[in-house]
């Protein structure tokens, strides 16, 4: 069988490689690595995939920025020669951003089966354009692989077919456990001597959703608010060019404190020895939230719903506003936070059980099975 795997933005990138590997690897597949061009900054993509040792993607669509309907538009057009060209046998998605739900959308009607890693998350807000994308995905997709069995439940509820459900585990964890054991204890010190930052003596942020940084009062107030928190604590940005280009354009000007540290975007080997050194992460990200449940790492979201609640139920994660934030954070510092304990199948197994469930599926390794 032939097998497509789709990534277009940073957050796929660490979701796709297991299973490539495990595809290659273990089960004597040889999947094609289709990369969309959404995200195509060196430091947004191509450092990812060093950092993962990925080979190039077989496809490189050039889809890049735009609106959200130029954006989906341009990959589902470049994404649909891909398929008149390869005819897999199975297409798979990831996550929940533009080129998932675009590439999802496009295999189907060429009557191409699609399988979608990451089904079932809901945040119930529909002004997320996230949102969206997943609902869409899901309800076409013909594999629904599931982090954990909320996302079983969600699906359900939605009147999916069981058969097409499966609880498989976090895939961003397997990910994470690889490049935890890659990195060397010496490498950790080098970074954080780098950057002069002792284990456990600052705060990580991130921040890129449009309902924070693309209206000006909002963003302005955040920036505020972290020039605050940086006098008890530094505070270190690797920033989104997203909000990069928000707060050039909106012409926000803050008398930064010199521990309040912006920063590029950092690759993959590099945030992750950031979140664990930290003493706590504030974000909007997604699977920012389950890396710090895995790591027990406190994590405030800023933001007013989650599609990963077992992060909060279990994990080390709580919701904030504009108005908590300062009260959770001092009782972060303080020491008064929960443990958390790490949801089950976020064991680094996940990309096996898939590739388990692709061959109950009828997915066999015959026809690219590498001599
Ligand atoms: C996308 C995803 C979001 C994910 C995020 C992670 C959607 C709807 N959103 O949001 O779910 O959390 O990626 O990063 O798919 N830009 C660059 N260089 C790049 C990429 C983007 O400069 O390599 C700039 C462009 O000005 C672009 C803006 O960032 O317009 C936003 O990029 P876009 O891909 O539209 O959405 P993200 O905010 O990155």
């Amino acid at each position: 069988s032939k097998i497509l795997l789709i990534v277009g933005a940073r957050p796929n990138f660490m979701k796709m490689a297991p299973l490539y590997f495990e595809l290659t690897q273990t089960a004597g597949f040889d999947p094609i690595i289709v990369h969309t061009g959404q995200h195509y900054d060196y430091a947004m993509s191509q450092a990812f995939f060093e950092d993962l040792q990925l080979p190039e993607s077989h496809h490189y669509l050039g889809a890049g920025s735009g609106s959200h309907a130029e954006q989906t538009a341009k990959v589902m057009i470049e994404f649909e020669k891909v398929l008149a060209q390869e005819h897999p046998d199975l297409v798979v998605v990831f996550g929940d951003v533009n080129s998932t739900v675009a590439c999802s959308l496009t295999a189907k009607k060429q009557l191409v089966p699609v399988a979608h890693v990451e089904a079932g998350l809901r945040s119930f807000d529909e002004t997320m354009p996230e949102e969206i994308n997943r609902r869409v995905t899901d309800a076409i997709s013909d594999l629904l692989l599931t982090p954990s069995v909320d996302g079983d439940e969600n699906l359900r509820r939605e009147g999916a077919l069981d058969g097409r459900v499966r609880c498989v585990g976090n895939i961003m964890i397997d990910s994470l456990v690889t490049i935890l054991g890659r990195i060397g204890a010496d490498q950790e010190a080098q970074m954080l001597d780098d950057l002069a930052l002792g284990t456990g003596s600052y705060v990580l942020v991130t921040l890129h959703r449009p309902s924070n940084v693309d209206e000006p009062d909002s963003l302005r107030q955040i920036l505020v608010y972290l020039n605050h928190l940086s006098e008890k604590l530094p505070v270190v940005f690797p920033m989104h060019p997203r909000t990069r280009k928000n707060i050039e354009r909106f012409g926000i000007d803050v008398p930064f404190t010199k521990d309040f540290r912006i920063i590029e975007p950092v690759r993959y080997r590099q945030f992750i020895l950031l979140q664990k050194n930290a003493r706590f992460v504030l974000t909007d990200s997604g699977g920012i939230q389950e890396e710090t449940t895995y790591l027990k790492l406190p994590c405030l979201t800023l933001r007013p719903n989650t599609e990963r609640p077992i992060t909060i139920t279990q994990g080390t994660n709580e919701l904030v506003d504009m108005e908590t934030i300062e009260e959770k954070s001092d009782r972060i510092l303080s020491g008064r936070w929960k443990e958390g304990t790490v949801p089950a199948l976020w064991d680094g197994r996940t990309a096996e059980r898939i590739v388990r469930v692709f061959q109950e599926f009828g997915v066999s390794d015959s026809a690219t099975r590498k001599e």
